[in-house]
């Protein structure tokens, strides 16, 4: 079993830094791309084989971890809110939830029962891989606004009106959402996944004042609990520059940090007990292979070789990337920060 993922995780010391992507498995693959063929995305999530092959598509590249194939969004359909995801217009929910009485019908779910599917696909994996396997939830207020925005947004207006207007009943909700991702963490432990990352990607929308009041304690319950199983988790957000400090806060042994903020600066502000990851912007990926790799080595300057460090981009790969950047990024990380 290669480790060293999860040794930098608990910041031990590592014969080179681990690498991992974000949406390692996906659109920028050939491989991938023939699967969508024949199936929908969601039936890729929902068929334990599938989602276990496209798992293990693109470790042939190097990685140092695995990430299960699924999606943050398929906790809400068991809750209630079904949703698709169509072609070129990203996930739609068919019921957005925009009164109390529509939050009062979303309900707690029994993993095994709504979600066993993907503790199916950690079972299989768990007998293939050879490197660490992550699982994921996302993170409350990146659910709850999908759940209002009914989609994708650039404001968050909708979600952030609610927030303001109804703030009881946003703690309902965010509350419903927090237990339903606690126990899916947990259940994804037993499952088999070595460690865990909360994505809360759209959280850097708001302002630290308010990530304290309407989301902290929510990520707080979820973090703190399922750290004690002793399994890294990983904190991951994006656009979270002024938030570092209360996402600390929330918990997470691991905190992501997106390519927006200097690694030395983040790193020094999440403090020296945490690890981090990150922190390449994924469009260097679309450039000169030469650039990607330059800016890959900065990174690796900036971390000083400190345990503590695994190598990913600052958010998900993108489907334009090439391969072959991919692989020499990959294997530059691993050449340059050898240790003998
Ligand atoms: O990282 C991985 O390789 C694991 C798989 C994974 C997917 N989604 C597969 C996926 C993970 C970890 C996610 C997380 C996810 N899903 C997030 C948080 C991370 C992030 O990128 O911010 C979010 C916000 C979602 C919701 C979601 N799923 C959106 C907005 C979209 C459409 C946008 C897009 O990229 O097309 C998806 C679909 C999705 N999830 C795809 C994949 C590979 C593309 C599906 C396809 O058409 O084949």
């Amino acid at each position: 079993m290669n480790d060293r993922f999860l040794k930098a995780c608990r910041r031990e010391p590592v014969d080179c830094t681990p690498v991992w992507m974000m949406r390692q498995a996906g659109r920028y693959m050939a491989e991938y791309r023939a699967l969508r063929e024949k199936y929908t995305m969601l039936e890729l999530c929902r068929t334990p084989e599938l989602a276990l092959e496209v798992t293990l598509q693109p470790l042939k590249y190097g990685m140092d971890a695995a990430i299960l194939f699924a999606d943050i969004l398929l906790p809400l359909e068991p809750m209630g809110a079904p949703f698709e995801f169509a072609k070129g217009e990203g996930p739609v929910i068919h019921s957005p939830v925009a009164s109390k009485a529509d939050v009062e019908k979303l309900h707690d779910i029994d993993v095994e029962e709504g979600l066993g599917y993907v503790l199916q696909a950690i079972r299989l994996l768990k007998k293939e891989l050879k490197v660490p396997l992550i699982g994921f939830a996302g993170a409350p207020f990146t659910l709850a606004s999908y759940l209002i925005e009914g989609g994708k947004s650039s404001q968050f207006a909708k979600a952030k009106r609610f927030m303001y207007a109804e703030p009881e009943t946003w703690n309902v909700l965010m509350g419903r959402l927090a237990e339903v991702v606690r126990k899916f963490l947990h259940a994804q432990i037993d499952a088999g996944a070595d460690a865990v990352q909360l994505f809360d990607s759209w959280v850097g929308q708001l302002s630290a004042d308010d990530y304290r009041q309407y989301v902290q304690p929510h990520v707080a319950h979820i973090l703190k609990d399922v750290e004690k199983r002793g399994v890294p988790v990983i904190h991951f957000g994006t656009g979270t520059y002024h938030l570092l400090e209360v996402q600390r806060e929330a918990g997470g042994t691991v905190i992501g940090l997106d390519w927006r903020t200097p690694l030395p600066e983040g790193w020094a502000r999440v403090g020296s007990d945490r690890a981090v990851q990150g922190n390449l912007d994924p469009i260097t990926l679309l450039g000169p292979r030469e650039l990607a790799e330059k800016r890959a080595g900065r990174i690796l300057e900036q971390a000083g070789g400190k345990p503590g460090h695994i190598f990913n981009l600052g958010h998900g790969i993108l489907p334009e990337t090439p391969v072959a950047t991919v692989e020499a990024v990959i294997d530059y990380v691993h050449r340059t920060s050898a240790r003998s």
